[in-house]
């Protein structure tokens, strides 16, 4: 029997459906609100919100819950590889071996940047932040690949995504080679995607890199841990500007710039700052979680809280897992992540964290393990782009297939002045007009 909600407004009451996912989880459908009500629903940040049915990621905050296509976190950073788990994302099952080997030789044909692109990199600042580069990037692609796709059905949507999948890590690698004026390195048919990208950011002509299969497997697990994250803000921005049916390369690249943001996938850089910050200021915490607690200053722990997360998030365990394994191997030992251990020791047993519901989050460790990787602090972000990309694209395919697929176009409610003539310049009195 279908479950309704009942909404009384002036004295009328309207019957909404519920609807409910697969995992039990339900919401009040209100696409009729407007025509049968005439009101709308006022949802700062959406955060009550849900944009679109998916069958993609599940996600419960409250349990610390994370699965892609049903498959737990947990199993697939164990067993999987980032590129297994982003042809799961993007076809909905596990590859069988042959399906695998030819999605990796796809990747493979794919993996080199047009020439010509060389010059747009070249031409950037040097201190040009590499998020920004790889958001302009991405969206020249479009102008280098100009055959777009008819229909979701079409073969060049395959061809796209793995496109993208392929490029953007050649392009990040690029960028990084270009900004300290070295030789670029390119991709190589006989390694893997991860053992791939790691080689073209450190091989140089006067000493050659040594893939080490502990940090291929690190990079496997953080590509996973990031691969896709449900209605995210970055994912969103794909889904919206997806939505004015964008070509896929202009909605990744506005993913990418929302994901630059220091609440978002700009966190790993901001952590590492941070505790760069409290190593600087002898290691003493202290002073950082008083100021986290007082109103009225803006700081905040970074890596710390989740929109969906009130519990600790379960790529944050991982990563912790696989930043003392890499550590180990490379017989570092960090000082961050002595303070990043004293930091969540603390704040976990304060009454102010454990009120809000703050946990350290996926960011609160990659920051410590992308740095053990030899991975410069500006290219962090960049890093977790390259892990979103299945997300995204998944999530754009999904939408544009979605049979309910609408323009998304938010309403507000209107709160300015209440309608008033032009006034021409000559009366208008200078000292009480604003700006
Ligand atoms: N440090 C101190 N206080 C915090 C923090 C924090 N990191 N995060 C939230 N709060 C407090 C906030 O001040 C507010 O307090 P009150 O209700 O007393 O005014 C309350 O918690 C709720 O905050 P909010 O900003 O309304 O909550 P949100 O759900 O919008 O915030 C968040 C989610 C991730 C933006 C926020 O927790 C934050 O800014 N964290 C630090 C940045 C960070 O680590 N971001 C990475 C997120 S995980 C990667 C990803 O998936 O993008």
């Amino acid at each position: 029997m279908e479950q309704t909600a009942k909404l009384i407004v002036d004295g009328k009451t309207y019957e909404l459906p519920i609807v409910v996912g697969t995992e039990g989880e339900r919401g009040i459908d209100i696409s009729r609100l407007r025509q049968e009500t005439g009101l709308i629903t006022l949802d700062p940040g959406y955060a009550n919100t849900g944009s679109c049915k998916s069958g993609i990621t599940f996600m419960d905050g409250e349990k610390g819950i994370l699965r892609y296509r049903g498959i737990p976190i947990e199993q697939l950073a164990e067993h999987s590889t980032f590129t297994e788990t982003a042809y799961l994302l993007l076809n909905g099952e596990l590859p069988t071996r042959e399906q695998l080997t030819n999605f990796s030789i796809l990747l493979n044909d794919h993996s080199l940047v047009h020439e010509d692109m060389r010059e747009f990199f070249e031409n950037f600042p040097r201190r040009a932040h590499p998020m920004g580069i790889l958001s302009s990037m991405v969206n020249a692609l479009r102008a280098f690949y100009p055959q777009l796709p008819e229909s979701s059905e079409d073969e060049n949507v395959n061809v796209m995504s793995t496109r993208l999948l392929s490029k953007v890590r050649t392009m990040a690698a690029m960028s990084y080679k270009i900004s300290k004026g070295h030789k670029v390195v390119y991709p190589r048919h006989d390694l893997t995607y991860a053992a791939n990208f790691l080689n073209m950011m450190f091989d140089s002509p006067v000493l050659p890199y040594r893939i080490d299969e502990v940090l291929v497997e690190g990079l496997n697990v953080f590509w996973i841990l990031h691969a896709d994250h449900e209605q995210n803000c970055s994912t969103a921005a794909v889904r919206l500007v997806g939505s004015a049916r964008v070509n896929l390369y202009a909605a990744i690249s506005s993913g990418i710039s929302a994901l630059w943001g220091p609440l978002h996938g700009g966190a790993n850089q901001a952590v590492v700052e941070m505790l760069k910050e409290i190593q600087a200021n002898n290691g003493d915490v202290k002073p950082f979680i008083k100021r986290a607690k007082d109103k009225k200053d803006p700081f905040r722990l970074m890596g710390f809280g989740h929109r969906v997360y009130k519990t600790y998030d379960p790529r944050a365990r991982i990563m912790k897992k696989v930043c003392d394994k890499v550590l180990n191997r490379l017989k570092q030992k960090d000082e961050l992540l002595d303070i990043a251990g004293k930091l969540e020791e603390i704040a976990l047993k304060d009454p102010y964290f454990i009120d809000h519901n703050l946990y350290p989050n996926v960011d609160f460790y990659t920051g410590i393990f992308l740095q053990a990787l030899g991975i410069p602090i500006n290219m962090f972000t960049v890093m977790f782009a390259i892990g979103r990309l299945p997300g995204w694209i998944s999530q754009w395919r999904e939408s544009i297939d979605d049979p309910q697929w609408k323009l998304h176009r938010p309403r507000q409610i209107y709160t300015g002045s209440k309608e008033r003539d032009y006034v021409p310049m000559k009366d208008r009195n200078s000292s009480k007009g604003k700006p």
